[in-house]
């Protein structure tokens, strides 16, 4: 099951979910799918949805905590007893130096507002750092587009343990429709609301990271319904975690102001480094001394930046990346002019970092040349930052320029380097100009 766990990187493995048929049920839902949609297409023109840009879907959640999930040791192996863990995502976000292990402390954002997107989501392209609004639906549950959950279909949690509480003491509001064996959800309040931001993805079809060999399925992620996988401490927040699944109701919002985006293409920011990593970018630092998602105060003028050290020994580097945002609605470089970057020595020296940066195609895994600042004039300076401008014509690419989805920061072997970078812009691309926002609009 996956109301705990949908796993995911090198998860265990899990049984397919049997289908359930119910053809009544499948009446029920076309006639609320049109009402849905008729209801979105009257109140918000400009994000197409519910009213105020709300979509239907559907959450289940992974990790918890030990006291919780030891109800249900016959699972997996403590601590996570098969419901997996947040603290790395595929969005890369997790801060570390590679000598000890990570907890939640490492991870930048709350450990209740971590999210994982299912892959086939229409607005998965880009949507590390995304951030949605998301309430709970009571009612049922549905397994795919016209069938409800069975409870044997493996969010069968309560058969475990009825009476768990969950980390407030709460005890589970039970199921209505149990004595039907269909899955139905009781939350907390439909009204009520969390924010959440995608740090990780569900794949439908698990495979090994390191062999590629197919090591699970995770069914709720392969598409029937939109699909995220919450923490379970966002989970707890609209319904009891022993429920395991739920139905939602959802929007993506901008980070700051709350107010909802477009919701296909999905918003990518043309920051890449703002005060944090924008919207659409993932975060990959690698063979790194240390490094930080956000160290207050380094930044020009005393915002965040991102920082990192690297060398002598090995060459590592920080790549920023959009995933699968080649395709046409994100192309975050396309028709740019430039790459635009601040970056200072991290020490304190005023001596400008020598790096070479780089641009690639993040799935395609193909890079163009890189370019070392060591070779260019900044086009401005404060205090110990440098700004650069770097033409995109100057980074070669073997590729049309509207592939661009990667930058990294890079040292050479044998160089001990560390750095500061703020500000990293994206100057004239016409990808993605617009956040579609109802209220405030910025960039
Ligand atoms: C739902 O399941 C039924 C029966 O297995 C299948 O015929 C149908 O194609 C499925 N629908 C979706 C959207 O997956
Ligand atoms: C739920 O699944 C069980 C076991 O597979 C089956 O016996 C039962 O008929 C199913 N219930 C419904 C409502 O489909
Ligand atoms: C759950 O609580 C109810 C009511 O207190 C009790 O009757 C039942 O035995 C408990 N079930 C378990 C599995 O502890
Ligand atoms: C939820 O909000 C709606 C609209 O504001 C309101 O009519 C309804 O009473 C609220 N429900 C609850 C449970 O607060
Ligand atoms: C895009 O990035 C800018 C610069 O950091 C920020 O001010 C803005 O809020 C971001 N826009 C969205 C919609 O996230
Ligand atoms: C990595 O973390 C450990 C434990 O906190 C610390 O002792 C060590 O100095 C850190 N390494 C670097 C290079 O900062
Ligand atoms: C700046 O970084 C700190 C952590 O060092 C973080 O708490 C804060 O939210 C960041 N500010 C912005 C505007 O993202
Ligand atoms: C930065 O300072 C630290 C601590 O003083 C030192 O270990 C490191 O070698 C310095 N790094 C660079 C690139 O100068």
């Amino acid at each position: 099951m996956c109301g705990g766990a949908c796993p995911r990187r090198t998860r265990r493995a899990r049984a397919e979910m049997r289908e359930v048929q119910w053809a009544a049920v499948a009446f029920l839902l076309s006639a609320f799918l049109l009402t849905w949609q008729a209801a979105g297409q009257a109140n918000a023109p400009e994000v197409p949805g519910e009213a105020g840009g709300w979509r239907q879907g559907r959450a289940t959640f992974y990790g918890g905590p030990e006291s919780f999930l030891q109800n249900f040791n016959d699972r997996g192996p403590a601590p996570e007893y098969g419901f997996g863990s947040a603290v790395y995502g595929s969005c890369g976000y997790t801060q570390q130096n590679f000598t000890e292990g990570v907890t939640y402390d490492n991870v930048p954002y709350p450990k209740d507002m971590l999210m994982a997107v299912a892959n086939v989501d229409a607005d998965y392209p880009g949507s590390c750092g995304r951030c949605y609004e998301v309430r709970c639906h009571s009612g049922y549950v549905f397994s795919n587009g016209t069938q409800i959950y069975n409870t044997t279909q493996g969010y069968s949690l309560p058969a475990h343990a009825p009476n768990a509480t969950d980390d407030l003491g709460r005890t589970w509001l039970g199921n209505p429709t149990a004595d039907q064996q269909l899955q139905s959800v009781r939350c907390w309040d439909d009204n009520a609301s969390i924010f959440v931001v995608v740090t990780d993805n569900c794949p439908c079809i698990q495979t090994d990271v390191n062999t590629g060999a197919v090591s699970g399925v995770n069914p709720p992620c392969c598409g029937d319904i939109y699909h995220m996988d919450l923490t379970y401490w966002g989970f707890e927040k609209l319904a009891h975690p022993l429920n395991g699944i739920m139905s939602t109701q959802f929007r993506p919002v901008d980070c700051t102001s709350k107010q909802p985006l477009n919701f296909n293409p999905g918003f990518v920011n043309q920051t890449i480094y703002g005060d944090k990593v924008e919207t659409g970018w993932g975060w990959f630092p690698y063979k790194q001394n240390t490094v930080t998602f956000w160290s207050q105060g380094y930044g020009v003028g005393g915002s965040n930046a991102t920082c990192i050290s690297l060398g002598p020994e090995k060459a590592g580097g920080l790549t920023i990346a959009c995933r699968e945002c080649s395709q046409s609605g994100y192309q975050p470089f396309k028709g740019a002019s430039a790459l635009e970057f601040w970056i200072r020595d991290q020490n304190g020296s005023s001596t400008i970092p020598d790096v070479q940066v780089g641009l690639g195609d993040y799935d395609k895994k193909q890079y163009c040349a890189s370019v070392k600042t060591g070779s260019l004039s900044p086009v401005e300076r404060q205090g110990l930052y440098a700004k650069f401008s770097v033409p995109i014509s100057s980074f070669a690419c073997p590729f049309p320029q509207e592939q661009i989805s990667q930058v990294s920061f890079q040292n050479s072997a044998g160089q001990l380097v560390s750095f500061c970078l703020d500000s990293i812009q994206i100057v004239g691309g016409s990808g993605r100009v617009s956040s579609s926002s109802i209220g405030r609009h910025r960039i």
